[in-house]
């Protein structure tokens, strides 16, 4: 299974008492405009899981969990929902385990592969927060996602895609080695808004939504990636991926080559239950 370089950090500094959880982009689009990073991921957390209109007893998936973030605000906001966490890290999952269910919660944490997951019920709803890009296939994950939700079921998400815009052609392809290099694996990077929509409604999805909130992210940077440094002065120091990494993103959002996108889509009520396939 796999482990993320970027992650190695922010495991040692929640080891070392850190609270935060969330690991993903800010979101600033609220007054007032002035959070913190740490205030802007958990708008972005409160953001999509608002999205997904969570009620009493329903089964929720969040594919690719993280350390917890979204599971812990999902288990503080309300009552008697069974959540379910994957991931492909033993060492974040290690720490979910900290998560202690209130209120008549559950919370199951599973080690798996977002494309290839079991399971043994359907899900009302999915979560999947920055975590797409990372998958070897958007599309068998999403196919994964459809016969893993009931008819009727929600998935809601956001993913990073990128456009070439008007960023040189060598550039922008140094610019995606180095995020690679620090933050993959990124198997697919180059897709755009309705190829992502046109994705979803091939796997069946209804009422697709992709809403860009690419402006209102942006403002992350100012905390990832050091002021003044550029993403080629960060590569010419081989030693330090995460850098380059942290300030080639920075540079395609800056270029406009990057888009962040808040997705929602539905599985048709009228759709044919799948067999479930069991638990191995
Ligand atoms: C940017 S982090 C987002 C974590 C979390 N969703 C959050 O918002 O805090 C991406 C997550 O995707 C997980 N991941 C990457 N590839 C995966 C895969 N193939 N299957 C399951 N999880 C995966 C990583 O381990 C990591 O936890």
């Amino acid at each position: 299974m796999t482990e993320f370089l970027y992650f190695e950090p922010l495991l040692d500094a929640i080891r070392n008492g850190y609270p935060g959880r969330d690991v993903h982009f800010g979101l600033w689009n609220c007054n007032p405009p002035n959070l913190t990073f740490s205030a802007a991921q958990e708008n972005l957390t409160r953001e999509v899981v608002s999205r997904l209109g969570i009620t009493k007893g329903e089964r929720v998936l969040d594919l690719g969990c993280g350390v917890g973030g979204t599971m812990k605000w999902i288990n503080s906001h309300f009552t008697n929902v069974h959540i379910t966490g994957i991931n492909s890290s033993i060492q974040q999952l290690e720490i979910c385990k900290e998560l202690v269910p209130i209120a008549g919660n559950s919370i199951d944490l599973r080690l798996g592969d977002a494309c290839k997951f079991k399971h043994e019920q359907t899900f009302d709803k999915i979560v999947c927060l920055e975590a797409m890009f990372h998958f070897d296939s958007r599309r068998e994950c999403l196919q994964r996602m459809y016969t893993a939700l009931r008819p009727g079921g929600t998935f809601v998400g956001t993913d990073i895609l990128f456009t070439r815009g008007n960023i040189p052609e060598g550039d922008f392809d140094d610019l995606i080695k180095t995020l690679q290099f620090g933050y993959g694996p990124w198997p697919q990077p180059e897709l755009s808004v309705d190829e992502l929509v046109a994705m979803l409604s091939c796997c069946g999805f209804i009422d697709v939504s992709c809403t860009e909130v690419t402006k209102e992210t942006i403002s992350t940077h100012e905390f990832t990636a050091p002021r003044g440094l550029a993403w080629d002065d960060a590569t010419t120091k081989d030693s330090e991926p995460l850098l380059g990494a942290a300030c080639a993103l920075r540079t395609l959002h800056h270029q406009k080559a990057l888009s962040y996108v808040l997705v929602s889509a539905t599985r048709p009520v009228s759709s044919s239950a799948e067999p479930m396939e069991l638990q191995v």
